[in-house]
């Protein structure tokens, strides 16, 4: 089946300072903008809260793809959405009612989404699938950028794709995402791809976003 690339760059390289520049920088190029939400409890890491991510939301020029590492998300996730992010991911291991969370993301107006860590097993949120715009596994342990892509990983990026079979979910993978990495977890099904310091710690980003677009159109599966 042929799915459509999407490459969403991971502002946590960026220079915060300048955020709404970083932005516009890969947004001809990129689909989306990746925004890591850290709350320093869910992840050792903070980065912003929600009147600073709020600013960001409004100001950026690429619909934003929010990817909240904190903890008790079930109820700050839907005001993500209702500030105008285009995606909201929540991780399975801080809701306490996924479904609920899910379905108040889309009435608020964004995608639903739900990410894995490495160690959280696909099998027991099978059953949410319906619920769901996006799947995000996850190629690190969150809470950092510049981390090396766990390979370990592929055999549950392709067990996901194999769930999804013809439904609309996106498949996104976070961690690691380099011209070195892309190629293989396109391969394993994944179709919307987060890069962070592959992006932003290139000479020229809009560019490096391009070519990982290209490497992952020629090795989908
Ligand atoms: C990690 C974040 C990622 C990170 C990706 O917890 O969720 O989005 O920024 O950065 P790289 O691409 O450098 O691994
Ligand atoms: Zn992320």
């Amino acid at each position: 089946m042929a799915h459509q690339i999407r490459i969403t760059p991971s502002i946590l390289n960026a220079d915060f300072a300048n955020l709404g520049a970083e932005i516009e920088r890969i947004s001809v190029t990129s689909d989306l903008v990746h925004l890591d939400v850290m709350d320093d409890i869910f992840v050792p890491n903070f980065t912003f809260d929600f009147a600073h991510a709020s600013e960001i939301i409004s100001v950026s020029k690429l619909p934003v793809d929010a990817h909240l590492m904190v903890a008790d998300v079930d109820q700050i996730a839907p005001k993500y959405a209702e500030v105008g992010c285009a995606s909201v991911t929540i991780h399975a291991e801080a809701t306490t009612d996924i479904r609920s969370t899910l379905k108040a993301i889309r009435s608020n107006g964004a995608r639903a989404s739900l990410a894995l860590k490495p160690k959280t097993s696909l099998d027991p949120y099978l059953e949410f699938l319906d619920d769901l715009d996006m799947l995000l596994i996850m190629t690190v342990e969150p809470g950092f950028g510049g981390q090396k892509f766990m390979t370990d990983q592929l055999p549950k990026i392709a067990q996901a794709r194999k769930a999804i079979g013809s439904k609309p979910i996106w498949l996104q993978v976070d961690g690691g995402v380099s011209l070195e990495t892309i190629e293989s977890a396109a391969a394993a099904g994944a179709d919307t791809f987060v890069a962070g310091s592959a992006v932003f710690n290139s000479a020229d980003p809009a560019q490096m976003v391009t070519i990982l677009r290209e490497k992952a159109q020629s090795a989908k599966n």
